[in-house]
C-alpha cells in the first residue's frame, strides 16, 4: 500500500478487516504460547501497525497493544482492541492500569514497537521513561525489535543515526527503513519496511534457539593498553566489534557470559557480566579467575603482543629527550595459558594475520592447544580491525571446518557459535 492514502482509501483498508473472508489465511499457529506487546507511535505508519497484527494473531500470538499519546492521532484504540481481543493499554496512570507496565514488562516474549517514530528512538537511547511504553521497555529483559518510520532527512539526521547506534549496541534489533516515496511525497530512505521483513525478524526473535543455556561463555574483546607513561600507551586497531557481536549472540542463546574487554567505545551487552580491563596483564588475572567455571572460551581480543618493560611514573618530557627508545617485552600469551589448566573448556582463538593465514592459523592451533580457530585476513577491505563486517576461514584439529564468507559481525558471531555448538555436542 502506498505511504499516502485519501479518507476513502483509508476507510475501505480498515474495513477490510471486518469482512468475513472465505478461507483462513494461516494455518500453521507458528507463534502459539508467544506473547508480545505491540507499542504504536505517532506515525502516519500507524496504521500498518494493524495487518501486523493480524499477522501476529493468526500465527497463534497473544498480543496486547501499547499506544502512545500522539499514535492516538492516527488511529483509536478501539481497532487494536477489536482486534487484538484485549483493552488496549495507553496510559501509564490509569487507575484501573494495576501496574500494566510491570505486567507487561514481565510477561512480554517481544516487545515490537512499529511504527517507532525518531522521539521514541531517542527516550529508549536515552532511557527515559514518561509514559507507558518507555516505561514497560526500560521495567522488562524481553527482546526489542524496532521498526522506524520518519521522513528520510530525520532518519539520516546524525542525532537519530547516534541514537539507533546506541540501540543496537545494547543489544536492541533496529530495522533499517526502505527507500521510497514517503508521506511527505518526497523520496529517500524513511518508507516502512516491508511486513515481510518485520515478521521475518519477529519470528527469527522469538524462536531463537537456546542451545546454550547450559554453557558458561567466557569472551575477551578489543585491544589492550600498554602504558608507556601515565598519559601514553601502546595499543592497536582492535575496535572489539568482534567479541561484542559474540558476547550478544552467545547471551541472546541463553549461555551465562562473562565478558573481558578491552579499552573500547562500545557499550557491553546488557545482563551481560563485562569486566572492563586495560593491560594484558589484567586480562590474563581475569580470564584466570573466570576460566575454571567457563566451559567455551572464546578469545576474540587483540591482546597485544609487547609491553613496556619499565613504564614511566611521570610524564616523559620531550624537552629532556629528542630521540626516544622504548625497550618492549613480550606479553603473557593468555591462550597459550589456558591448554595445560584444561578441564573439558572448548577453547576458541582468533589469528588476524596479513599473510600465510592458513599456515599461521594452523600452527597457533596446534601450539597454543585450541579446539577451533577464526582466522583473518586483514589486508582485505572490510574484513577484521575495526569495520562492521569480517570474513573468516574456520579451522579445527581436521583442518578447515568452513570458510566464512563476508557478513556483518553479528551474522559471523551467530555462524561461530552455530560450529561449536556443533562440536560441543548436545550436553
Ligand atoms: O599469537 P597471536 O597473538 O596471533 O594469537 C591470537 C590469539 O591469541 C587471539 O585469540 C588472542 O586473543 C590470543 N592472545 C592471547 N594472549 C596474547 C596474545 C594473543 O591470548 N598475549
Amino acid at each position: 500500500m502506498a505511504d499516502i492514502v485519501s479518507d476513502r482509501q483509508h476507510n475501505a483498508y480498515f474495513a477490510s478487516f471486518f469482512t468475513p473472508r472465505p478461507t483462513p489465511r494461516v494455518t500453521q499457529k507458528q507463534l502459539f504460547g508467544k506473547h508480545i506487546v505491540l507499542g504504536v507511535g505517532g506515525s502516519i505508519a500507524a496504521y500498518k501497525a494493524i495487518p501486523l497484527l493480524r499477522r501476529l494473531t493468526d500465527l497463534g500470538a497473544d498480543v496486547e497493544v501499547v499506544m502512545t499519546a500522539s499514535a492516538r492521532h492516527f488511529i483509536t484504540p478501539l481497532t487494536f482492541q477489536t482486534l487484538s481481543g484485549h483493552p488496549v493499554h495507553t496510559d501509564l496512570f490509569a487507575s484501573n492500569s494495576n501496574m500494566a507496565h510491570l505486567r507487561l514488562a514481565e510477561t512480554a516474549d517481544l516487545i515490537l514497537v512499529s511504527p517507532a517514530t525518531a522521539n521514541l528512538i531517542g527516550r529508549f537511547a536515552h532511557g527515559l521513561a514518561d509514559d507507558l511504553l518507555s516505561t514497560l521497555i526500560l521495567a522488562s529483559h524481553a527482546p526489542l525489535l524496532i521498526v522506524p518510520a520518519m521522513d528520510g532527512d530525520m532518519w539520516q539526521h546524525p542525532r537519530v543515526q547516534q541514537n539507533v547506534q546506541t540501540l543496537r549496541e545494547t543489544s536492541v534489533e533496529v530495522l533499517d527503513p526502505e527507500f521510497g516515496t514517503l508521506a511527505s511525497g518526497h523520496v529517500g530512505w524513511g518508507r516502512f519496511p516491508s511486513e515481510e521483513t518485520i515478521m521475518s525478524s519477529i519470528i527469527s526473535l522469538l524462536t531463537m534457539p537456546s542451545d546454550y543455556h547450559s554453557e558458561v561463555v567466557l569472551i575477551t574483546a578489543g585491544p589492550t593498553h600498554e602504558a608507556i607513561d601515565p598519559v601514553r600507551y601502546i595499543a592497536n586497531r582492535s575496535s572489539g566489534k568482534m567479541g561484542h557481536a559474540l558476547a550478544q549472540a552467545a547471551q541472546k542463546r541463553g549461555a551465562k557470559v562473562t565478558f573481558i574487554t578491552g579499552p573500547t567505545s562500545l557499550t557491553p551487552p546488557p545482563s551481560v557480566h563485562t569486566i572492563s580491563i586495560s593491560t594484558a596483564k589484567e586480562m590474563q588475572n581475569e580470564v584466570h579467575k573466570h576460566f575454571e567455571r567457563a566451559t567455551v572460551v572464546i578469545m576474540a581480543a587483540a591482546v597485544a603482543d609487547y609491553q613496556l618493560t619499565h613504564t614511566a611514573a611521570t610524564k616523559l618530557k620531550k624537552h629532556e629527550q629528542k630521540h626516544l627508545s622504548l625497550t618492549l617485552s613480550l606479553t603473557p600469551d593468555i591462550l597459550g595459558t589456558l591448554a595445560s589448566k584444561k578441564t573439558g573448556q572448548f577453547i576458541v582463538g582468533f589469528a588476524a594475520e596479513t599473510e600465510s593465514l592458513i599456515e599461521e592459523a594452523t600452527r597457533k592451533l596446534q601450539e597454543k592447544g585450541l579446539d577451533m580457530i577464526i582466522a583473518n585476513d586483514v589486508t582485505q577491505p572490510d574484513t577484521g580491525f575495526g569495520s562492521d563486517t569480517n570474513a573468516a576461514i574456520v579451522l579445527d584439529m581436521h583442518g578447515i571446518a568452513e570458510n566464512i564468507p563476508l557478513m556483518p559481525k553479528h551474522e559471523m558471531a551467530t555462524k561461530i557459535l552455530d560450529l561449536i555448538r556443533h562440536r560441543l555436542g548436545n550436553r
